[in-house]
This record gives structure tokens, C-alpha cells and sequence, in this order.
């Protein structure tokens, strides 16, 4: 917005075509604000000016600093309102798509126009998403994938493929949380189901979409789940932490070695949402959650849905290798 408008106040008129930028702005402002445009500092050519502006706008005139301070934000607003996620015709895949968190970002996902392929152990709920989708003329279809099965996993994310189409965009979201125990007290089959379940499944994941998206050369956007378990300790979910730790270092890895490539790869680090996984702490685990969430409140999936559909957009395009947390404050 500087750019639009400081040029206009300081160095006014410095070019007519800043007349076509305001134009194409001032459609998004509601009726107000657009009655109260514009504008300038004064001097012959800003009267030039001004005079063609009022030929386009009934009512010009000379704006204050805090009028154009007002335009200003009017405009950052409907910009951010404005915002083109550019997910029209791409194709998706969303892990653990039937509930929860997945279930959110599979119907974001639709609304911005992609094709989604919604995938889960879950037939029945993935199926009922499907419908959600359809139901709003969006399009989606099921598939069934255990993410802890390698097998299960290549023929997923060779679907697209097979049918003649490319994978844009994959959200590794699938997983779960242990029962709450000591490190120590910890079992080695807990253990090996957790890392499978949490890392190893998002490795595979992760891994058959890198080399699909490079290999038709046009790159793609991998999202990881992974939670701010991975980013410090939480006593009682050890297997959980570690699993998540590794799911940022693979993202973060991974990320700079595709880099080059078109493909970027961003992790999401979701603080206590309200979601089925929360169970395992009981009513008593959730409120104490809660009391230690600086908002005072879990996170909704909508809220989670809305992040990871901006990294898989267009207009994350110069993000990857990153990691965010999205968590009302806990971890700051
Ligand atoms: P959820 O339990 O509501 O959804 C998880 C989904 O994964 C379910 O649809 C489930 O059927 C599916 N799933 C489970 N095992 C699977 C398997 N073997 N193969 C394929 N799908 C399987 O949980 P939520 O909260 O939506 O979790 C989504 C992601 O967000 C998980 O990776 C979780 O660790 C992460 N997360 C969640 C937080 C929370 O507080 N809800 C906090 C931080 C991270």
C-alpha cells in the first residue's frame, strides 16, 4: 500500500497509471470509504490530477493524513479479504482426511476450487466428507490408505496419475497421540507404533510426492502436520514429541534439498485443537490444556484448515522449509 499511495502523497502524480491501481483498489472498498477517496498534496500536476480523478469519482478531494492513514487500512483489509489462493483445477491429497483437522482442510481445500482427494482408514466419515464437498458443487473422492502401510501409500499417491492428472499438493495429516505415560514406562511396541504411525508414515508420504512433483517438473507443495509436541518437551507424550521432532526435521530437510526444484515443503505446528485426539487426555487432561493456552481456549480445526490451505496455495510461493505454530501463544 505504501507504494500506492506514498507516491502519490510526496511525490505526487509521478505517474498516471498509479490512476489505474487505485481504480482496480477503490472497486474493493465498500461505498464509504470509496465516497471519501482520494487525495493529494497540492502543486500543479496533482491538480491535472485530480481533475481527471473527478471525471472518474464524483466526490475528490484533498485527503488529511488521517484520512489517507484511514484509506490505507481500508485497503490492507480488502486486500487480505481479497486474497487469491489460486487452488482452482489443483489436485490434492489430504491424509487422515476423514475427521478432525483433515476432514476441515479437505473442505477448505474444495471451496478454493481443488479437487480433493479426501483419504483415511475411516470409509464410512470419509465418505461423509466427500458428500460435504459435492454437496457445495466442489469436487472430491475417497480413498482408502492405512498411512502405516508403505504399499498403501505409493498406490495413494499415484492416483492422480492414473488417471492422466498431476499431484499439486499434499497434506501429511494423519496421526495420533499416545496415552499419556513416562518416558520410562514407555513399551517398545507403544513406542514403534507411534513412530511408524507419526514419522514413518509422513516419510512415505512425504517421500512418493517429492518424486512424483519432480518429476513432471512442476513442482508442488507438501504440507506436514506435525504439532508443538515436536518443538519442545510435554511431559507423559514422549513417543509423540520425538515422532514430531522428526516429522520438522524432515520437512525442514527435505525442503532445501527440492528447494531448486519448484517443490516446497512447510510444516505446521498445531498447538490443542479441539479434535477427537484430544481424548486420551480426558475431560480433566483438556481443561488444564485450556488453562495453559495464553488465548484461553483450544484451537478449532477451521483455524488449523485455514493455515495449511494457505501454504498449499500460490500465495505462500516463497515459503518452504518452514515451520508454523499456530497455537494462541503457547509456545511464544
Ligand atoms: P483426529 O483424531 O480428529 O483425526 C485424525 C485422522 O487420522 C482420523 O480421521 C483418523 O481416522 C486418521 N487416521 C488414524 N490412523 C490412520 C492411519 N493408520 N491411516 C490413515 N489415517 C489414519 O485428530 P486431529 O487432531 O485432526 O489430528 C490431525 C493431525 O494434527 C495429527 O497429525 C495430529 O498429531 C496433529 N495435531 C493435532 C493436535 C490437536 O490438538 N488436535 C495438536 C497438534 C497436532
Amino acid at each position: 500500500m505504501d507504494f500506492l499511495f506514498f507516491p502519490f502523497r510526496f511525490i505526487p502524480a509521478t505517474s498516471l497509471s498509479y490512476c489505474c491501481d487505485l481504480d482496480q483498489y477503490s472497486k474493493r472498498l465498500d461505498k464509504q470509504t470509496r465516497k471519501r477517496y482520494l487525495l493529494l498534496t497540492g502543486g500543479l500536476i496533482s491538480t491535472v490530477l485530480n481533475t481527471f480523478l473527478t471525471q472518474v469519482y464524483r466526490s475528490v478531494h484533498f485527503a488529511t493524513n488521517k484520512e489517507i492513514n484511514s484509506i490505507v487500512f481500508h485497503l490492507q483489509l480488502s486486500e487480505f479479504a481479497y486474497m487469491e489462493l489460486s487452488l482452482k483445477g489443483k489436485n490434492v491429497i489430504v491424509t487422515g482426511g476423514a475427521l478432525g483437522i483433515g476432514k476441515e482442510t479437505c473442505v477448505l481445500l474444495a471451496k478454493q476450487g481443488a479437487n480433493v482427494i479426501v483419504s483415511d482408514i475411516k470409509e464410512i466419515e470419509g465418505n461423509f466428507v466427500v458428500e460435504e464437498i459435492q454437496n457445495f458443487g466442489g469436487e472430491a473422492s475417497f480413498v482408502k490408505c492405512d498411512v502405516t502401510k508403505e504399499e498403501e501409500i505409493i498406490q495413494l499417491t499415484n492416483t492422480f496419475q492414473n488417471q492422466n492428472k498431476r499431484l499439486d499438493i499434499m497434506v501429511n495429516n494423519a496421526g495420533i497421540a499416545n496415552k499419556p505415560s513416562f518416558m520410562h514406562k514407555v513399551t517398545t511396541e507403544v513406542w514403534n507404533k507411534l513412530i511408524l504411525m507419526d514419522l514413518t508414515s509422513v516419510f512415505w508420504c512425504q517421500k512418493y510426492a517429492t518424486k512424483l512433483m519432480l518429476g513432471d517438473r512442476l513442482g508442488g507443495s507438501i504440507i506436514n502436520v506435525a504439532s508443538i509436541a515436536g518443538l519442545g518437551a510435554s511431559p507423559s507424550l514422549g513417543p509423540y514429541c520425538v515422532a514430531k521432532a522428526g516429522v520438522i526435521e524432515l520437512t525442514t530437510t527435505a525442503a532445501l534439498e527440492v528447494a531448486k526444484y519448484g517443490v516446497r515443503i512447510n510444516a505446521v505446528c498445531p498447538g490443542w485443537t479441539e479434535t477427537a485426539i484430544l481424548d486420551v487426555a480426558g475431560e480433566r487432561g483438556k481443561s488444564t490444556m485450556e488453562k495453559n493456552i495464553p488465548m484461553g481456549r483450544l484451537g478449532k480445526p477451521k483455524e488449523v484448515a485455514n493455515l495449511i490451505t494457505f501454504l498449499a496455495s500460490d500465495a505462500s510461493s516463497f515459503i518452504t522449509g518452514s515451520v508454523y505454530r499456530i497455537d494462541g501463544g503457547t509456545r511464544s
